[in-house]
């Protein structure tokens, strides 16, 4: 299986900035949920710039990420992160080699504000355009920070709408050898947040609250799926703890927010690490990165890099600004994709549930010249 990056139908001629350089710039947006961003990344790993604009506080009110207010917020802000982006690296458009960005899986009005976006820069200034797969971004947000660190390697991703375990083969080569079976990791951590009356975003408010709770006072059920061992289920934890809060408030019983939040979050990170260091070991992978939004988890970072050690596994996680959403992570991602020949057409569009391992990618320039698809 692959995470694909493009449903473009058609390739552009190789132009003069297809040319093999010693540097690859990229400009890179992302925009599939609440944040607004524009990097620009030099060779896949270098950031020169990394510009977010998060509309967090703006969907607090809500309770949760607006799709509709999302998409007009992005409107609004791309054109600003873009040129931001470009201003603090101290490059203009003629130093751009590609452009890459996020086309899914996301919000569709959100997907469709970056891609319109990008594919005008593309076509206005004749720069090569690369579609991006979301997850495949956030897995490459550790190359950023680890210079050392190249495939093969186990990946926990862990986001608010996907918890997969994937063997990175190669570049652009997953394996996904497991994933949930209900609710992604960041997907329970918002329900969780929002029952106990934290709020919005509910990662790391249960983050910071169980950092003054105890995570044995309460015991919650963590699931095990047989005969599917790498897969995971949050749904049947989100419900113990709903019960839990229910019976208390039936009883007229105060509970602890901050024991709650530690124990549901201890039973979270047991699972996760679990996982994730028996399908390194079993993968025989000497490397184990995390990516996403939950992977800025305190306590994830803290068990796993426990376990990873325990196990003589080297242990990779990017700075928690590179976990949640930003554009830093399209760039290197598209770096690779861009190296490997992959272009994007003019008819590039969003694809809101683009699967992990999707087919929709048609390789362009050298592996389509020699008739050749990737599996
Ligand atoms: O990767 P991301 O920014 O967006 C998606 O692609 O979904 O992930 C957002 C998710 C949210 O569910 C948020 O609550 C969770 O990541 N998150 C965290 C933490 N920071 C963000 N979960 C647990 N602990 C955190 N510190
Ligand atoms: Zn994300």
């Amino acid at each position: 299986m692959s995470i694909h990056s493009g449903n473009d139908k058609e390739s552009k001629a190789p132009d003069t900035k297809d040319e093999k350089k010693e540097h690859v710039t990229i400009l890179a947006i992302e925009s599939s949920c609440d944040e607004t961003a524009a990097a620009v990344v030099r060779d896949g790993r270098e950031v020169l710039s990394n510009i977010i604009s998060s509309q967090i506080a703006l969907h607090t009110v809500f309770g949760g990420v607006v799709p509709e207010i999302a998409s007009r917020k992005h409107v609004e802000k791309i054109n600003y992160c873009v040129r931001e982006a470009l201003k603090e690296a101290g490059l203009g458009l003629s130093d751009i080699d590609a452009i890459g960005v996020t086309y899914g899986p996301g919000l569709v009005g959100a997907l469709l504000v970056g891609v319109s976006e990008a594919k005008s820069l593309s076509f206005a200034a004749d720069i090569p355009l690369v579609g991006v797969h979301h997850i495949e971004g956030h897995i490459s947000a550790n190359y950023i920070e680890n210079k050392e660190l190249e495939p093969p390697f186990a990946c926990l991703v862990v986001s608010g709408g996907h918890s997969h375990l994937v063997i990175v083969r190669d570049y652009g080569e997953y394996e996904i050898i497991g994933q949930t079976r209900d609710d992604a990791a960041g997907e329970a951590f918002d329900k969780v947040a929002r029952a106990i009356g934290l709020g919005y975003p509910g990662g790391p408010k249960i983050d910071k609250a169980a950092k003054e709770g105890n995570p044995d006072a309460i015991s919650f059920p963590k699931a095990n799926i047989e005969g599917a061992e790498y897969d995971f289920s949050f749904s049947g934890l989100k419900s113990a703890v709903l019960n839990y809060i229910n019976i208390a408030q039936m009883q007229g019983e105060d509970y602890s927010k901050a024991d709650l939040a530690a124990s549901f979050q201890k039973a979270v990170v047991e699972v996760l690490t679990e996982h994730a260091v028996r399908a390194a070991r079993e993968y025989g992978m000497k490397q184990l990165a995390i990516a996403g939004g939950v992977a800025s988890n305190s306590s994830l970072r803290k068990s796993l890099e426990d376990a990873c050690a325990r196990e003589g596994i080297a242990f990779y996680s990017p700075s928690p600004v590179l976990c949640t959403d930003n554009a830093a992570m399209i760039g290197a991602a598209a770096y690779y994709e861009y190296q490997k020949g992959v272009r994007s057409g003019m008819d590039l569009n969003a694809v809101p549930n683009l699967p992990l391992g999707s087919r929709e990618r048609k390789f362009h320039g050298r592996a389509s010249m020699t008739g050749q698809t990737k599996d």
